[in-house]
């Protein structure tokens, strides 16, 4: 009788919802009594098969070059509007075939559009044969990994990153298991991600950044390069799935307009949105006072906070009621006195984190030092403020974390590194090396979102995010694993279990 082998295939988990996890140690032997690690995943309650395809897709996808990335979603645009213009014309074309042209000169621009519409044809298919075959299968790719995306929002609202963490998290336990199974003697390995819990701070330390996911071009196109977007930054606030966009006007100043959407995938489809202007029209005249300047701004707790249009004032828009509150901020400098380095009119700029709320911005006296104020939220005074040795042009843009202020600097053209770090709690500064890789460019805006842990970029018109990882606390106190007959035995059990050699391990 072979002693009895006992395994623990570890299972816990799971914060997401729509996901049951077994909560505890599965005991679990095959036919040979050897043992197995497996870990069940419900599909009745979330697709989980999409998950790999997508993970997949993304994979393959965050292989290729981020100039290829670039073309085909310029491509993509490029066609969007080619078909737009080809539905028009061939209803123009319709339009005479049924009433005649009315005189020389209409049917002379009839003609020139056709020409026109025939060189930008000519024009496209080039460009799309030159791109090469491997193109076109991106493209696909691309808009495969949208429908995935789409499909799996329905089942678990902005949650599937945060599953896809969680599997991510599963298949290293079951490395772990598998590793313990060959060599019963080791222990817990210490690498690996951990999840803390939303919004709040307790050993929360950053170790790296994600690669980024470009989750779509700005709804006013590739020429508006700056701008700012995210979600609700409040911990606790009321409708942590809205998502808002604001991108500046070309000038790279003005904060004219802006867009809310509900959901994700609305966010994903331009569907449903809620378009306010900031400007009004008064007396003949545009008025920019309730504008905003530069792409400092963010949504925390029901309202917009952002530098006021030409001024050293901080405005605050609730957008419950419409209703502009502003406050100058004493010693600071505006007017793109000291903006970051390649941002222009950033003067000003907020954060929102577990602690609350922030205004990174710099002073005449401290010679463009960035200084960091906590804000209240509700008398727009600042409560506390700390003066930092870094000189604010040197940095591109900064985040808060936790009442620690990040600083980013431009490394390559593809490239951001994060280089400095200032820690309110302890009131003391030092340098970091965490590389993030971007678009192109300089990121014209970054923030933190405590309640989904991601960084939101608004880079060179597109609307990117990135998974911040911390560093991980074991999960697992022990491991009971005593022996194994065959080290290499591993087997999956029914359709829906995964196994560590179905996932390579990022
Ligand atoms: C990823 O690329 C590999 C090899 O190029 C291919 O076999 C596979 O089907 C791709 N996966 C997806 C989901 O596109
Ligand atoms: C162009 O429109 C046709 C139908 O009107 C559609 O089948 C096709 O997918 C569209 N192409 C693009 C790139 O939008
Ligand atoms: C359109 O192109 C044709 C030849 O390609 C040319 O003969 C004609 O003059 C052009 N028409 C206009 C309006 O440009
Ligand atoms: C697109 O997704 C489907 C599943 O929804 C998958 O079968 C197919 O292989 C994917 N195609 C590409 C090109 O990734
Ligand atoms: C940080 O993340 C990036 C992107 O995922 C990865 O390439 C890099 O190896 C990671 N660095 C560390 C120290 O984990
Ligand atoms: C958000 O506003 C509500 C009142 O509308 C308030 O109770 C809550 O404390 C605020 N949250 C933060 C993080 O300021």
């Amino acid at each position: 009788m072979f002693g009895l082998l006992l395994c623990l295939a570890v299972a816990y988990l799971v914060a997401a919802d729509q996901i049951i996890f077994h909560d505890g140690p599965i005991e679990s032997y095959d036919e040979d009594n050897k043992c197995i690690c497996s870990i069940e995943l419900p599909d009745t309650t979330f697709p989980s098969h999409l998950m790999v395809i997508l993970e997949n897709a993304y994979k393959n996808l965050t292989g290729i070059s981020e100039e290829e990335a670039l073309k085909v979603m310029k491509l993509q645009t490029d066609l969007a509007a080619f078909n737009e213009t080809m539905k028009k014309l061939t209803a123009t074309v319709e339009k005479i075939e049924m009433e005649g042209v009315k005189d020389d000169e209409a049917y002379k621009d009839i003609l020139e559009k056709i020409n026109n519409t025939k060189r930008w044809a000519r024009d496209l298919s080039q460009a799309l044969s030159e791109a090469g075959v491997g193109i076109a299968a991106l493209s696909d790719q691309v808009s495969n990994i949208s429908s995935i995306v789409w499909e799996l929002e329905k089942f678990d609202d902005n949650k599937v990153l945060l599953t896809h963490r969680e599997i991510a998290s599963l298949k290293k336990q079951l490395a772990d298991c598998e590793d313990s199974l060959r060599n019963p003697n080791s222990g817990l390995s210490a690498s690996g991600n951990w999840t803390p819990e939303f919004g709040k701070c307790d050993n929360k330390v950053m170790l790296n950044i994600s690669k980024p996911l470009i989750v779509k071009l700005n709804w006013r196109g590739l020429s508006y390069k700056f701008g700012a977007w995210g979600k609700d930054f409040a911990v606790g606030n009321k409708n942590p799935d809205k998502y808002w966009v604001a991108p500046l006007n070309t000038d790279e100043r003005l904060l004219e307009t802006y867009r809310i959407y509900n959901s994700y995938s609305e966010l994903l489809l331009y569907k449903n949105q809620i378009e306010k202007t900031l400007s009004q029209f008064v007396g003949f005249t545009w008025n920019y006072i309730n504008c905003g300047q530069g792409s400092g701004t963010i949504l925390y707790n029901g309202s917009f906070y952002y530098n006021c249009y030409n001024s050293r004032n901080l405005c605050k828009l609730d957008l419950a009621t419409n209703k502009v509150q502003r406050k100058v901020v004493e010693d600071a400098v505006f007017n793109n006195w000291y903006s970051y380095n390649g941002v222009n009119w950033q003067d000003f700029d907020f954060s929102g984190d577990e602690n609350g709320l922030w205004i990174i911005y710099s002073s005449e006296k401290s010679k463009g030092k960035i200084k960091i104020g906590q804000l209240d939220p509700n008398t727009l005074t600042i409560v506390k403020s700390w003066q930092t040795s870094l000189y604010k042009p040197k940095a591109t843009g900064t985040f808060m974390i936790c009442g620690v202020m990040y600083a980013l600097m431009r490394e390559s053209d593809h490239k951001e590194k994060i280089f400095y770090k200032y820690d309110t709690n302890t009131a003391t500064e030092g340098t970091m090396d965490i590389i993030l890789e971007k678009l192109t460019g300089t990121p014209q805006s970054i923030n933190y979102n405590p309640n989904d842990h991601k960084l939101y970029m608004y880079n060179d018109g597109y609307l990117v995010s990135y998974d911040v990882i911390f560093r991980r606390v074991p999960l697992f106190q022990k491991r009971s694993v005593v022996s194994v007959e065959e080290p290499d035995t591993f087997a999956v059990v029914g359709k829906n279990h995964f196994s560590s050699r179905d996932f390579a391990i990022a």
